[in-house]
């Protein structure tokens, strides 16, 4: 069985099938690309994995059932996501919304916080490196005391991916990161994205960047209809009739 393994996962919205009965597994250490038209239902599975989205099927994560867990119990377990449209606090700073992440480090009680003993400052010194740390790996400290609505756009969704790697993920989703983001910022991500592997998380992405899909991903698995209508390496897949035909309009990349 793969690390995270992915069984007959259906959603339905009233008469609508968004994702229909898709089957995969993901490898620790890989990055797994999910491809396919808008609509195609690539959002709706990530929803469903991360617990924000009611489904059937099975949801196997290092050999256990999470089908059923809330997205708390979810992502404490270290399977974080990022969001298709930023949703970065804008009153904010950057250090503070980092901050926001690292809830699964925090090991000081409600007692220890009003009454700022001991535990809570060196618990407090603990967090506030582990912020610094994720903001260097990220290449975001020059923006460590801006305000997320000051951010340029590129910059608002490289603090989407800090605030994720933030709370140590063990399988890290990210929906769409290249949306948006001009060529040197897509090498930039792509290169980040790289650097997340080497530090051994676990990626899911969905992405309609050819270019950074292929130079990246382990492999690549393409959804239209919501159904799953390939799976393979970079090769494979840009060489597949059916995904030629549903995906990429008629022409092999
Ligand atoms: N909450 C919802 N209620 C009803 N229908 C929904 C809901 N969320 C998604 N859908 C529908 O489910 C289908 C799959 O949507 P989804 O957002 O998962 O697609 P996607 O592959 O992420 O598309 P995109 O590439 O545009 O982000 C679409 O037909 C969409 O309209
Ligand atoms: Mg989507």
């Amino acid at each position: 069985m793969s690390f995270l393994q992915v069984v007959d996962l259906t959603v339905t919205f009233g008469g609508l099938v968004a994702v229909n009965k898709v089957n995969f597994g993901v490898d620790h250490g890989d990055i797994f690309t999910v491809i396919g038209p808008n609509g195609a239902g690539k959002t709706t599975l990530f929803n469903a994995i991360t617990g924000f989205q009611n489904k059937v099927g099975v949801i196997n994560f290092k050999g256990e059932d999470i089908s059923s867990w809330r997205t708390d119990q979810i992502a404490k377990r270290g399977i974080v996501r990022t969001f298709q449209h930023t949703t970065i606090f804008q009153g904010i700073t950057v250090k503070e919304a980092v901050l926001t992440g690292t809830y699964k480090g925090n090991q000081a009680s409600i007692w220890d916080i009003l009454l700022r003993t001991n535990k809570f400052k060196v618990n407090e010194q603990r967090l506030l490196s582990k912020v610094d740390q994720v903001l260097e790996f990220t290449g975001i400290t020059a923006f460590k005391d801006d305000y997320g609505r000051n951010l340029p756009y590129g910059a608002q969704r490289l603090v989407e991916i800090a605030i994720a790697l933030a709370a140590e993920p063990v399988i890290l989703l990210l929906d769409e990161p290249a949306a948006g983001l001009n060529s040197a910022e897509k090498r930039n991500l792509s290169n980040l994205i790289r650097k997340i592997q080497e530090s051994g998380v676990t990626i899911i992405l969905v992405e309609h960047d050819m270019p950074l899909v292929m130079g990246l991903s382990s492999s690549i698995m393409v959804v239209d209809h919501g159904e799953k209508i390939a799976e393979g390496k970079p090769d494979e897949i840009a060489h597949h009739p059916e995904v030629i035909r549903a995906y990429l309009g008629g022409a092999a990349c």
